[in-house]
């Protein structure tokens, strides 16, 4: 595992707590696979990481679909989360934790949490009215809805009628400290068109929400009057607690805050980021704790430039895009081609056509023939040159010297696709420079130290790029790692930092590594053993019609 640096703060994230109506679809994949790439940035860092998913059981969408599958919604719930677990083990995603609203520890740490609030004084009985999209979990305002009472993220979905006695809660009181905290903590929304969007929803006045329901027997009792449940918001959000507690722990919220709070980044989309940026501040700030570094809300896919679902008949299932592209292919589109924050596109042909001119042409192919023509012309090993006196004057060399620092800022900043066009442009860059240094028409003229010096810039290209982009492509990484020689796993490197009661975690006998090493060009060993040349990326193939 990458060695721990006790002076580099620890990191959390987390991802939505994915509702178990159903099958994951492509959205849960994309945040999930976003939030894998922030913590094996992390990670190879040598932070210590805790990442979070799981899954938001309550509420009457579930027992609904429940209800209409005529089985008891427990059941359904436990049926539907393998699902969502096999789904991140093929896409190789590890999270650290898998957040279940419906564990008893979830009960123990929501009551508590409820009843901190209330003895706070900002929990009241009123009546409720309004239109309510189930599938939402929402109130809408009727301006809001479609034309014909239609949800307008859900259309096939009719808003229903509400009028009954909720409890609120007193969100209006924090309007003022939410003001405080988005001018003190200003990265605390990104990215800033999502920042602009809640402050003037903030600045048109906060109204009081309804954080209980009645008629809903699918969720936990409020702890004061259990006629009513408590709201699968309230609920669902609490969920991030819970999962910072560890398996031994007593569940309280002392307990669960006491490591890895206040969490430093929320990664969801950008149709819940009322709830993320203004509710569950708010509610924290109720219960005397302190609000969460960040919340990062990402754009909304659509494919061939419709949007999505499931009654257009046009979605995407990632379980089948995985089987037959395979997770680092899926990872690399999704990362690449959207820019974090902005509404993206997918379009099975310019997926095909990207990862076969990227990571098929472009590297792989740089890769393969580099190795066989080191294997041909310096038996196999790295050229056993001193990295430190290769031309000053050569392009490859001055665009690799400054790339690890660059890429840094890049995944600081969650730009995935500007990480990727970074490393990007050094591996363009290994192929033109192999091209017009033509170490076969060297080696014709015996100048052997030019040979060497070229392809040992190359190789050293290649495997920068390589390390660069492990949080992205992993597996992939991983094999040109080893191709070079290296004796080093940096897909389990970056797994994990520590045994933090990992649920993925398993035994690796890791050889060390140092981030601040692996990320500088020059570091490729000289004189180290070359493996096999293999196809590192398969071109992929369009499915025929
Ligand atoms: N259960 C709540 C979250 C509670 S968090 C305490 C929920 N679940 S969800 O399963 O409906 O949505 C999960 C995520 O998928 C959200 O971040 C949502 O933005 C995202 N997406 C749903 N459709 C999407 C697209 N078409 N494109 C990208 N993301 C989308 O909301």
């Amino acid at each position: 595992m990458s060695p721990q640096n006790p002076n580099l703060p620890p990191f959390s994230l987390t991802t939505p707590l994915y509702y178990v109506n159903d099958v994951p679809h492509i959205g849960s994949a994309y945040t999930t696979m976003v939030a894998d790439a922030v913590a094996r940035f992390y990670r190879l860092r040598g932070h210590s990481v805790l990442m979070i998913t799981g899954t938001d059981e309550h509420g009457q969408k579930i027992q609904r679909t429940a209800q209409e599958k005529g089985v008891p919604p427990q059941e359904h719930c436990d049926d539907i989360v393998h699902s969502f677990s096999e789904l991140w083990q093929k896409l190789n995603i590890h999270h650290d934790r898998f957040s279940r609203t419906t564990a008893d520890k979830h009960e123990k740490i929501v009551k508590e949490f409820f009843t901190r609030v209330w003895d706070n004084g900002d929990i009241y009985l009123a009546q409720q009215k309004g239109w309510y999209c189930v599938s939402c979990e929402e109130f809408k305002e009727e301006r809001e809805l479609l034309e014909g009472g239609y949800c307008a993220i859900h259309p096939n979905k009719k808003a229903e009628w509400r009028d009954e006695e909720n409890y609120f809660f007193r969100l209006s009181k924090y309007q003022e400290k939410l003001e405080t905290l988005y001018q003190e903590q200003p990265d605390f929304i990104q990215p800033m068109s999502r920042r602009n969007e809640v402050l003037s929803f903030v600045e048109q006045g906060l109204q009081d929400f309804s954080i209980s329901r009645i008629n809903l027997d699918w969720g936990f009792p409020v702890p004061t009057d259990p006629k009513h449940t408590i709201y699968v918001w309230f609920d669902a959000l609490l969920g991030y607690m819970t999962a910072l507690l560890d398996p031994d722990d007593e569940p309280t919220v002392e307990n669960a805050l006491k490591n890895w709070w206040p969490i430093n980044l929320h990664l969801i989309g950008k149709d819940i980021l009322r709830f993320h940026a203004v509710y569950w501040p708010a509610m924290l700030m109720a219960a005397g704790v302190t609000p969460p570094k960040q919340v990062f809300g990402h754009g909304f896919l659509t494919k061939d430039g419709r949007k999505m679902g499931k009654s257009l008949g046009n979605t995407i299932d990632p379980i089948d895009l995985v089987d037959r592209y395979g997770a680092d292919a899926v990872r690399y589109y999704f990362l690449k081609e959207i820019e974090l924050g902005q509404d993206g596109d997918f379009n099975e042909t310019r997926f095909v056509n990207i990862l076969n001119a990227d990571l098929a042409n472009d590297l792989g192919n740089l890769l393969n023939r580099t190795l066989g023509m080191v294997k041909k012309y310096c038996q196999g090993q790295v050229p056993d040159l001193d990295p430190s006196e290769l031309p000053r004057d050569w392009s490859l060399k001055q665009l690799g010297d400054n790339l690890g620092d660059r890429v840094v800022v890049a995944y600081e900043a969650l730009q995935f696709s500007q990480v990727c066009e970074l490393v990007l442009s050094l591996i363009r860059a290994g192929n033109k420079f192999i091209d017009e240094q033509a170490p076969w028409s060297l080696y014709k003229q015996k100048k052997q130290t030019e040979v060497e010096q070229v392809l040992y810039a190359v190789l050293e290209s290649v495997r920068l790029s390589a390390y660069l982009l492990t949080p992205i492509i992993p597996g992939l990484s991983s094999k040109v790692y080893k191709q070079l020689g290296f004796d080093l796993d940096l897909d389990a490197q970056s797994q994990n930092t520590d045994d933090h009661n990992s649920e993925m975690f398993t035994q690796h006998s890791f050889a060390e590594h140092r981030f601040a090493e692996h990320s500088q060009w020059g570091y490729l060993p000289p004189g180290q053993k070359l493996s096999q040349a293999q196809p590192i990326f398969a071109k992929l193939e369009l499915p025929r019609e």
